[in-house]
């Protein structure tokens, strides 16, 4: 018999790649996604499709009559400036939904493992020196970082109390095919739009700002792997969490004349005032996903620009077919 992994969020950016993952792996996989984000096109045809918000008592009942093996908890509101603008819906969405899926796991006596997907770019906050470390203090500076640590800590709590199985994964900037150019996350499929409609690129404040941008097939393998190897035993919150990046810290004006040159593109690049509250450094150390999980990042930035601009025009041309 088959694997089974249970995927919410399947219908985003990230999830559609893991469920591609999952399914050349051999699994049967079920998708569980309310597409307030997500795209109809975007599973699989391979994969199950349910279209329920993950906060329901309809998602708890699939994941606990499901016998996954694995389920990989994707789905979240993902928009910081929304979680500002409307905190209660954040930590619906982000720690009810958790929540949700890990007392139907409870309440199944499930054996299966929970990857859940949190964020390195947000909960260690600013006053660390990147790169971050798992066990640096955190600081999260925004309603959505705040609701994804605490997602992690009911995590740790269903391990230690309920043995539940669990990971956490904090991502860096995840970029490539099928990001949405419209969410917030995306600078990457933002400045790809932007090129192929001829219009500048803006940058916010000096662009001198850091981030970790690691490329979504190494990221989907990430959670494959954090789905199926051997973990270290239940402890403190960040004994089971793992930064995926790649340890390198871009900036955004570095990350623009990349993009330029494998887009062949000379557009006009021009700069807006600084956004209130944004970090000016974050990246990761990943050296203990690489120690235990055996991963790391395989794709370089400037592989990765390619394919993803590469896509987005193949995109565009076929709209316009
Ligand atoms: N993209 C990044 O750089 C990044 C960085 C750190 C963490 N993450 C995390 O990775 C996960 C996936 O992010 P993404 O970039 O693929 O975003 P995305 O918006 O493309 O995917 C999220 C998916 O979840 C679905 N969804 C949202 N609310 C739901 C609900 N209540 N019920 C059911 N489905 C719901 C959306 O329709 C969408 O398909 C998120 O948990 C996000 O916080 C992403």
């Amino acid at each position: 018999m088959s694997p089974r992994a249970l995927i919410t969020g399947g219908a985003g950016f990230i999830g559609s790649h893991v469920a591609d993952l999952f399914l050349a792996e051999g699994y049967e996989v079920e998708i569980i996604d309310d597409l307030s984000t997500g795209n109809r096109e975007n599973p699989p045809k391979g994969a199950v499709f349910h279209e329920v918000n993950v906060t329901s008592p309809e998602a708890g009942k699939i994941i606990a009559e499901g016998s996954f093996d694995v389920v990989v908890h994707l789905a979240a509101q993902i928009d910081v400036r929304k979680s500002v603008a409307d905190p209660v819906f954040d930590a619906n969405t982000n720690i009810i939904g958790t929540l949700n899926i890990l007392e139907a796991l409870r309440r199944a006596g499930s054996k299966g493992r929970i990857v859940f997907t949190s964020t390195g770019g947000a909960i260690y906050g600013d006053f660390n020196t990147p790169p971050n470390v798992e066990t640096f203090p955190k600081d999260p500076e925004s309603p959505y970082a705040i609701s994804k640590l605490a997602a992690e800590y009911y995590l740790s709590y269903y391990g230690r109390v309920h043995g539940v199985e669990h990971v956490a994964l904090r991502f860096g900037n995840v970029y490539g095919p099928r990001q949405d150019p419209h969410g917030e996350a995306g600078v990457v499929a933002i400045f790809c739009s932007r090129i192929l409609d001829r219009k500048p690129l803006t940058i916010f404040g000096d662009g001198l700002q850091t981030r970790d941008y690691v490329y979504v097939g190494d990221v989907a393998r990430a959670v494959f792997l954090a789905a199926t190897s051997s973990i270290p035993p239940v402890e403190r919150v960040d004994a089971r969490a793992f930064n995926v990046g790649t340890g390198v810290g871009t900036s955004v004006v570095d990350l623009a004349e990349l993009l330029q040159k494998a887009a062949k593109s000379d557009a006009e690049v021009v700069f807006a005032p600084k956004r209130p509250g944004e970090q000016q450094e974050s990246f990761l150390n990943v050296e203990k996903a690489k120690k235990v999980l055996g991963w790391q990042p395989r794709v370089s930035l400037s592989e990765g620009l390619a394919n993803t601009f590469a896509w987005t025009a193949d995109q565009l041309a076929a709209r316009h077919a």
